[in-house]
């Protein structure tokens, strides 16, 4: 007798608009070992077609890179912030013998598993997360940077604006306003530079205000979502402590 072929269960929650109703869709995938949630979703928008027969649409979800570094492809997995492209259904199906996915909970849907993240980059922006340079003349080479700055410097690059750390942070919601830890530590990655730490003095007092540094009840559940290991507990506790000291100057020279 012919054993049944193996399938992956996949139940998606789903949203054909931002503003319209959201229904759960279930699928049956044919298992093939290693796959990713984005190739289990290639599967599903060959043959847009639920468990129950029904015809149904492709699952709209952002990619890029494919290799967890353009940081688009942030979703809710199994009830958990990840990346679609390295989270491994065989590892999944270890956790569950169905696999969820759903949008991002604290970001406005777009559809399906698509939303809109650019509140990280208005926050990036609110604490000139940048090395301001015009660019309309030729400035000669930049101030040497120590190796130990380099060192420390480099984990912080690795942010890939996923937004993880704020999907995860209890902090970050609308009645806070809360920046969130990626651009606490952005703030960080720039104060350090040596021609990004002109703007220093502005980003600590952009982190002083509304919304900054002080709403962070260091929980720290953000470093441990971070799919790039960004070093978020030690760059909200050294922003923490150079925004007090900015305050302090600030008092004092008023
Ligand atoms: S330490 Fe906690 S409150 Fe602070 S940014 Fe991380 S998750 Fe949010
Ligand atoms: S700090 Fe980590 S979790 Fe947060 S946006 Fe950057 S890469 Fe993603
Ligand atoms: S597709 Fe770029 S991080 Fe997943």
């Amino acid at each position: 007798m012919a054993t049944a072929a193996r399938t992956i269960k996949v139940e998606i929650k789903r949203q054909s608009s931002p503003d319209a109703k959201a229904v759960t869709e279930t699928f049956e995938i044919p298992y093939r070992p290693n796959m990713n949630i984005t190739s289990l979703l290639g599967e599903i928008a060959l043959n847009p077609v639920d468990v129950s027969g029904k015809a149904t649409t492709p699952v709209t979800y952002d990619s890029n890179c494919l290799e967890e570094i353009c940081g688009s492809c942030a979703m809710l997995i199994n009830g958990k912030a990840r990346m679609a492209c390295s989270a491994l259904v065989d590892k999944l199906l270890a956790e569950s013998n169905t696999i969820t996915l759903a949008p991002l909970s604290k970001f406005p849907v777009v559809r399906d598993l698509a939303v809109d993240r650019s509140v990280l980059f208005e926050n990036l922006k609110a604490v000139k997360a940048w090395v301001p340079i015009d660019g309309t003349y030729d400035l000669g080479s930049g101030p040497r940077q120590q190796p130990q700055i380099q060192e420390q410097r480099y984990p912080l690059s690795n942010c890939i604006s996923c937004c993880c750390c704020m999907e995860v942070c209890p902090q970050f919601n609308v009645e806070t306003g809360f920046v969130g830890a990626a651009t606490i530590a952005q703030a960080k990655l720039f104060n350090m530079d040596p021609a990004g730490s002109v703007l220093k003095e502005d980003r600590l007092r952009a982190l002083a205000g509304d919304g900054g540094i002080q709403e962070c009840g260091f929980a720290q559940n953000c470093v441990v979502a971070c799919p790039k290991e960004l070093p978020l507990t030690e760059a909200i506790s050294d922003m923490g402590r150079d925004v007090f000291v900015q305050q302090v100057k600030d008092f004092f020279t008023r």
